[in-house]
C-alpha cells in the first residue's frame, strides 16, 4: 500500500463502475478515504464491507445532490482534499432530426453536473486540494454522429482551463483526464469487429483499463502534481497524436 493520499479525503462521482470504481480503489490503496457517489441504482455491493469507503445516491445534474456528497465527506471524514467528476454519459443523437432533448440531458450530465460538482466542493476545499474531471478525446477532436457527446467533453476541457483560473486564487488546482476507448460498463457495446477498429487505430494497440485512467487522475489529485492546473491529459495508447491521415503501424514483435 501506498502513502500519495494518505488520510486524504476524496470524493469520486460515478463512483459504482468503470474508471470510477477505479479510482476509488487507487485512492484506498494510497491510503485515502472515499465518498464515492453514482445514481440510485448503481451497484456498490463492492463497496460493502469497505470502512473507509462512504456511498451516496443521487443523480449528479441534481445541485442537492452535489451538496450532500460535499456534506457527507466533512460529516463522516471532518474534511475533503479531492474530487474526481467523473460521471457521464455518451449520447448519440442525430444531427438533423434528433430530439433537442436528449441533446439537453448530455449537457446536463457531462457539463453542467460538473459545474455543480466544482462549485459544491470548492466551496469547503482548502488550499492545497485538487479537482479531476473525466473529459474525453472526444472532446479534443470529433467523432462522427457524436457530436452531442463531443460538444460536452470539449466544453468540460474548457470548463476546466477557465475554472484553474479562478480556483487557482483559492489554492485549489483542476485539471482534465482525456481517455481513450477504455474498456467499462460504458463501452460493453463494443464487441467483434468495432472493438477491433477502434483498436487498430491506437497506435499502442490495444483499449486502455480503467486503472490506467485511474493512474492519471490520482497523479493530478497528488501533491507530485502541485504545479499542474488547467491541463487535459490525454490517456489514449497514443491514439490523439495521430493527426488521422495514416493507420498507425502494427506491432511487429
Ligand atoms: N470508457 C471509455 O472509453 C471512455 C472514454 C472517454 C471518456 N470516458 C468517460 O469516463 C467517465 C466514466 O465512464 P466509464 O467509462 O467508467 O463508464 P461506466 O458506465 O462504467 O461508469 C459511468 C458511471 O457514471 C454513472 N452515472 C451516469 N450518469 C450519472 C448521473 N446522472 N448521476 C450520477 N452518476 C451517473 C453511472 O451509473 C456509472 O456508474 C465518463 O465521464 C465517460 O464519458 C469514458
Amino acid at each position: 500500500m501506498g502513502e500519495l493520499h494518505n488520510n486524504k479525503v476524496v470524493w469520486v462521482t460515478g463512483a459504482a463502475s468503470g474508471i470510477g470504481r477505479a479510482v476509488v480503489e487507487e485512492v484506498l490503496s494510497e491510503g485515502g478515504r472515499v465518498v464515492g457517489s453514482d445514481l440510485p441504482e448503481a451497484d456498490f455491493s463492492w463497496a460493502e464491507d469497505i470502512g473507509e469507503v462512504f456511498v451516496v445516491s443521487g443523480d449528479v445534474s441534481d445541485p442537492e445532490h452535489n451538496e450532500m456528497a460535499v456534506k457527507c465527506a466533512e460529516d463522516q471524514f471532518g474534511r475533503i482534499d479531492g474530487a474526481v467528476l467523473n460521471a457521464g454519459m455518451a449520447g448519440r443523437v442525430d444531427l438533423f432530426d434528433g430530439s433537442i432533448e436528449s441533446f439537453d440531458r448530455v449537457m446536463e450530465v457531462n457539463v453542467r453536473a460538473v459545474v455543480l460538482g466544482v462549485r459544491a466542493c470548492s466551496r469547503v476545499m482548502r488550499p492545497g486540494s485538487a479537482i479531476t474531471v473525466t473529459a474525453s478525446t472526444s472532446g479534443m477532436r470529433g467523432d462522427p454522429g457524436m457530436w452531442v457527446y463531443n460538444t460536452s467533453k470539449a466544453a468540460v476541457i474548457n470548463l476546466v482551463r477557465s475554472a484553474s483560473m479562478d480556483l487557482a486564487a483559492r489554492g485549489i488546482r483542476i485539471n482534465a483526464v482525456c481517455p481513450g476507448p477504455t474498456e467499462t460498463g460504458m463501452t460493453t457495446g463494443f464487441e467483434g469487429q468495432p472493438y477491433e477498429d477502434m483498436r487498430r487505430r491506437i497506435p499502442l494497440q490495444r483499449w486502455g483499463h480503467a486503472r490506467e485512467i485511474a493512474a492519471a487522475h490520482s497523479f493530478l489529485l497528488s501533491s507530485q502534481a502541485s504545479f499542474v492546473t488547467g491541463a487535459h491529459l490525454p490517456v489514449d495508447g497514443g491514439m490523439s497524436a495521430n493527426s488521422g491521415q495514416f493507420t498507425p503501424p502494427a506491432f511487429s514483435l
